[in-house]
C-alpha cells in the first residue's frame, strides 16, 4: 500500500511542480504535497490538501485542485484515479490491484508484514531484571510484555536482536531473605512445603517484618550479612547461592508460562565490579574530577543538572558505577548498534545521566542508547491485592485470569468444542493480560481491570484470539466442502462492498503498522491494528454471507480474504505473545 500511495505522491507533485512553473512560482512548494486520509472512503482512498499553494499561484485551492486533477488524466499516473473534490485532489485507488495484493498475504503465510527496515542492525534489549528475594510482580508483567514484544517487532523488521535480562542477585534484600530464612527456615526447602520457589524465597523476605520486631538489630545484621557475602565467607556464599537459585529458577518457570525468554542472563554479583575501573579511566582523561571529600563526580552542568558522585570516597560503588561497567562490557560481549533499556520511568533520570556519562567517556555507542520507559500498573481499587496490600503478585493474577476464562468457557458450555479447557483458559488469560499491557501507552501509566481484560467483546485480547477462532473455524468448513467456495475461482475485482474494502486497506496497511511499531518501539501500534482488523472483520462477517454465498467466485474471494486477515492476526498476535487459539 505504501507503495502505491508514494508512487501517487510523486505524481500529484509532479502535476504541482508544472503548474507552479507555469504561473512562474517557486516550484520548491511541492515539497508541501503531502496525503492524508480523507475521513470517508466514499471521497477518496488518499487526500492532498491544496491550500498550501493557493497564495503564490494566486487561486482558490479548488481550482488548483481542478487544475491538478485534468493535467493528471492527461498524463499517465499510477493505477487508480484523480478527483477534484472542494480543495482536496482525491485519488481513488484501483481497489482490485490492490485486494489483489491483500489476498496475497494469506500465502505469504509467516512472512507477512517482515520488512528490512532494520536490516544489518544488532539492537540489544534489556528488560525484566527481577530482584531475587521475591517473585515477579504485575510491573514485571508489563515489563516483560514490553521488552518481548518490542525484541519481536524488531526483529520482524530485520534486526538481530540479543534480549538479556540482569538479575540483581546481590545487596542487602537478598540478605534480609537469607537471615530470616537462617532464624525460621529451619532448614526446610520448597519441595519439603510443595511451594513455588521464587514465593518461597519471598516469604522469608516478608517474614524479615517479624524478624525487625523479635531482634532490634536485625537490618545490621542483614548489612553484616552482605559485609560478609562480599568478603567471600563460604557458608553465606552458599546459603545466598541456594536462595538464588530458588528465586530464578521460580522466576524462569513464570517467564516459560507467560512465553518469554531472554538470550543471555547477566548476574549483577558478577559484574557489579567493572565499572570501578572504567570510572578512574574517567578521572584520568579528565571527564571526571575528584570533588574535595575524596569523592569521584561527574559536572552535568552542560545537561542543566547537578554533579553526581560515581564513587564513594570509601571508593564504594554505587548503582551508576555499575551501569557505565556494565554498557561497555556489553559492547565487548556483543557489540551493538542500540541498546534498549526496558526499565520504569522512575528511573528517568538515572538514564538521561548515564547516557550522558558514556557520551562522556567519547564511546562512540553512546548516542544509540534508549530508555524505553513506562509507566505504573494498578489494579482497580481493592482487589486481587496480596497480604501486604502492596504488590500483584504476577502468578496469583495469571491463576485468577485463569479460572474466570474457565468460568466463561463453561457459562458458554464451550468445554466440548475446545480441544483442551483447561489448557484454553490459560492462553485466553495470557492474551488478556499480554493485549491489556500491549494497547496501553508504553510511557502512560494504567490500570488493569482484570475482568474488562477478559471480555470477548470490545478492544481486548480474548476478542481478537475469539476472532481468529471464528475465521479459523470458516476455513475448516470450506476444506471440509461445506458452501459453494470449492467451486469458485478467487477474483479480487469482485470485493466492492465497503465493509471489504476496509478489510484490504488494513490488510494492505499491516506492514506499515510493523514497521512504525519498531521504528518507535511501541507494541501498542499494533495492538490498535489488530482490534481494529478484528473489528472490521466482525462488520463483514455480520453484513456479508461468506460460507454462505451463493455464487461461488465471490464465495471463494471471500474466504480468501478471511484468510488474509487471519494471517494478519496470527502475525500480530504472535508480535504481542498472545497464543492463537484455533477454537474457543
Ligand atoms: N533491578 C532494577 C530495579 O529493580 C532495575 C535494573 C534496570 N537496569 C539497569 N541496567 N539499571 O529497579
Amino acid at each position: 500500500m505504501r507503495s502505491v500511495k508514494e508512487a501517487w505522491k510523486a505524481a500529484v507533485s509532479a502535476a504541482v511542480v508544472d503548474i507552479l512553473a507555469e504561473k512562474g512560482a517557486d516550484a520548491g512548494l511541492a515539497a508541501s504535497v503531502i496525503p492524508e486520509s480523507p475521513p470517508d472512503a466514499s471521497m477518496g482512498d488518499i487526500g492532498f490538501p491544496m491550500f498550501p499553494f493557493a497564495k503564490a499561484l494566486r487561486m482558490g485551492p479548488p481550482q488548483i485542485a481542478a487544475a491538478v486533477a485534468s493535467r493528471l488524466s492527461a498524463g499517465s499516473t499510477p493505477a487508480g484515479t484523480a478527483k477534484a473534490v472542494g480543495p482536496y485532489l482525491n485519488v481513488f485507488l484501483d481497489r482490485p490491484s490492490i485486494a489483489a495484493a491483500s489476498i496475497a498475504a494469506r500465502t505469504a503465510g509467516q512472512s507477512y508484514g517482515r520488512s528490512s527496515s532494520l536490516s544489518g542492525s544488532r539492537i540489544m534489549v534489556e528488560f525484566s531484571s527481577p530482584n531475587t528475594n521475591k517473585p515477579l510482580h504485575l510491573g514485571h508483567l508489563r515489563n516483560d510484555a514490553l521488552g518481548e514484544s518490542t525484541s519481536r517487532i524488531l526483529r520482524a523488521n530485520g534486526a538481530e536482536v540479543m534480549k538479556i535480562n540482569l538479575v540483581n542477585d546481590r545487596g542487602v534484600h537478598i540478605c534480609k531473605s537469607m537471615l530470616s530464612y537462617m532464624v525460621y527456615g529451619g532448614g526446610r526447602t520448597p519441595e519439603d512445603e510443595g511451594k513455588k520457589s521464587d514465593h518461597f524465597v519471598g516469604d522469608y523476605y516478608v517474614k524479615f517484618n517479624d524478624l525487625k520486631k523479635d531482634d532490634p538489630q536485625a537490618e545490621e545484621k542483614a548489612q553484616e550479612l552482605l559485609v560478609k557475602w562480599e568478603a567471600g565467607d563460604a557458608d553465606t556464599i552458599a546459603l545466598w547461592k541456594k536462595m538464588n537459585e530458588w528465586a530464578v529458577g521460580g522466576i524462569r518457570r513464570t517467564y516459560e508460562r507467560t512465553g518469554i525468554s531472554f538470550d543471555k542472563y547477566y548476574y549483577e554479583s558478577q559484574i557489579y565490579m567493572t565499572g570501578k575501573e572504567e570510572v578512574q579511566k574517567g578521572l584520568a582523561s579528565g571527564a571526571f574530577f575528584k570533588a574535595e571529600d575524596g569523592s569521584v563526580r561527574i559536572d552535568l552542568s552542560p545537561i542543566g543538572l547537578e554533579e553526581k558522585v560515581l564513587l564513594r570516597k570509601d571508593g564504594t560503588s554505587i548503582y551508576m558505577t555499575q551501569d557505565i561497567g556494565l554498557a561497555i562490557h556489553r559492547h565487548v560481549d556483543w557489540p551493538f548498534d542500540r541498546l534498549v533499556y526496558v526499565v520504569a520511568n522512575e528511573q528517568q533520570y538515572h538514564f538521561k545521566v548515564l547516557f550522558h556519562i558514556l557520551k562522556s567517556l567519547g564511546y562512540e555507542w553512546a548516542k544509540n542508547l534508549y530508555h524505553l520507559s513506562y509507566g505504573l500498573v494498578n489494579l482497580p481499587e481493592g482487589r486481587m491485592k496480596t497480604r501486604e496490600g502492596t504488590v500483584v503478585d504476577a502468578d496469583a493474577l495469571l491463576d485468577s485470569l485463569r479460572e474466570l476464562a474457565m468460568e466463561e468457557i463453561q457459562a458458554k458450555g464451550r468445554e466440548d468444542a475446545v480441544e483442551n479447557p483447561m489448557e484454553t483458559a490459560e492462553k485466553i488469560a495470557l492474551g488478556a493480560v499480554h493485549y491489556y499491557l500491549a494497547q496501553a501507552t508504553p510511557s502512560k501509566d494504567m490500570i488493569f481491570n482484570p475482568k474488562e481484560s477478559l471480555s470477548f467483546n470490545g478492544n481486548t485480547g480474548p476478542y481478537i484470539q475469539y476472532m481468529g477462532a471464528r475465521i479459523s473455524s470458516l476455513i475448516r468448513k470450506r476444506d471440509k466442502g461445506e458452501g459453494k467456495a470449492g467451486a469458485g475461482s478467487i477474483r479480487p475485482e469482485l470485493l466492492t462492498a465497503d465493509s471489504e474494502w476496509e478489510l484490504v486497506r488494513l490488510v494492505a496497511t499491516y506492514p506499515e503498522a510493523v514497521e512504525q511499531a519498531g521504528a518507535e518501539y511501541n507494541p501498542a501500534i499494533i495492538a490498535a491494528h489488530l482490534y481494529a482488523t478484528a473489528a472490521a472483520f466482525s462488520k463483514f462477517y455480520h453484513d456479508e454471507p461468506i460460507l454462505t454465498c451463493d455464487d461461488p467466485d465471490l464465495a471463494a474471494t471471500r474466504l480468501a480474504l478471511s484468510e488474509a486477515v487471519l494471517v494478519v492476526l496470527k502475525n500480530g498476535l504472535e508480535l504481542l505473545c498472545i497464543p492463537f487459539l484455533e477454537a474457543m
